[in-house]
């Protein structure tokens, strides 16, 4: 392994540069142990799948990553930065962007104008003074619009959208905000099994077109498979195994805890 502390061997035998390190992250609730000594490192432009059965800790992972949960134990380094403990402005600002397993669209609002809030939060209010950034943020806006399928909705109340157009348009606001890392919490929640592979299809090519690193939850595997890339495997509070899908899919430890119980 090699010792500088933002590079390492990632599973494909390649140096990559590590974005996000967590060293043996840890959260107790009471007796729990609801994460227990996770050491994860996501290279650069990475897109991995999280999945293992409920209530193994996935979503407290999250919660210890965003700031949302101080941790137990343990570090978590973002571009080579501890940010274990830091609030959770101070992490999104960093660059952690997050989609809740509970959709946060503005009904009230246009597809576009969801997609305009989170684009102008922040530094970049002062550029609206010149018109010239005024038509770079509205191509910038409908590019967004493009990524997630929704630039054909762009002057429809976000009332009018599907389920799953909903959950491409939080997709869209968490990168509006200009994340260098992506967290999505069961993006395909309560989707259709058409819905699923398209979301699969989008993330895909976000990670693709964008370079951001994504870490997605999921249970559902028609997206994980659809995904590709590199899974890490949680059981009980740690890793139990990462690899690729096929690895996953293979091993019969696996199977036995996850794979065998579909939702
Ligand atoms: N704030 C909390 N207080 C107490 N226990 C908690 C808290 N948050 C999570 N837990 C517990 O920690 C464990 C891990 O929960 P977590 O939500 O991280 O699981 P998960 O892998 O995301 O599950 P699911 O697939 O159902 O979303 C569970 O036993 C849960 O009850
Ligand atoms: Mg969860």
């Amino acid at each position: 392994m090699d010792d500088r502390p933002d590079r390492f061997v990632h599973e494909t035998g390649r140096h990559r540069v590590a974005l996000l390190e967590t060293q043996g992250i840890t959260k107790k609730f009471g007796g729990l142990t609801a994460v227990d000594h996770v050491s994860l490192k996501l290279a650069d432009a990475e897109l991995r799948c999280i999945i293992g059965p409920n209530g193994c800790g996935k979503t407290t992972l999250f919660n210890l990553i965003t700031g949302h949960y101080k941790p137990s134990g343990g570090r978590i380094l973002f571009q080579g930065r501890d940010i274990t403990g830091q609030a959770v402005h101070r992490i999104s600002r960093m660059g952690i962007g997050r989609k809740f397993q509970v959709p946060g669209v503005f009904d009230e609002l246009t597809v576009y104008e969801n997609i305009r809030v989170p684009f102008f939060s922040g530094q970049r209010q002062p550029m609206l003074m010149f018109g010239r950034m005024d038509a770079a943020a509205h191509d910038e806006i409908m590019a967004n619009l493009a990524g997630i399928d929704l630039a054909s909705k762009a002057g429809e109340p976000a009332s009018n959208l599907s389920h799953g157009q909903r959950q491409w348009l939080e997709i869209g606001m968490v990168l509006a905000s200009r994340p260098r890392l992506m967290l999505l919490d069961e993006p395909t929640a309560g989707m259709t099994v058409a819905e699923t592979r398209k979301t699969a299809r989008l993330i895909r090519r976000i990670s693709a077109q964008t370079g951001i690193s994504i870490l997605v939850i999921e249970h559902d595997i028609g997206f994980i498979r659809e995904i590709g890339g590199h899974i890490t495997v949680m059981y009980k509070g740690a890793i139990f195994r990462e690899g690729s899908y096929r690895q996953i899919q293979e091993d019969p430890a696996v199977r036995e805890i996850y794979l065998g119980r579909r939702r």
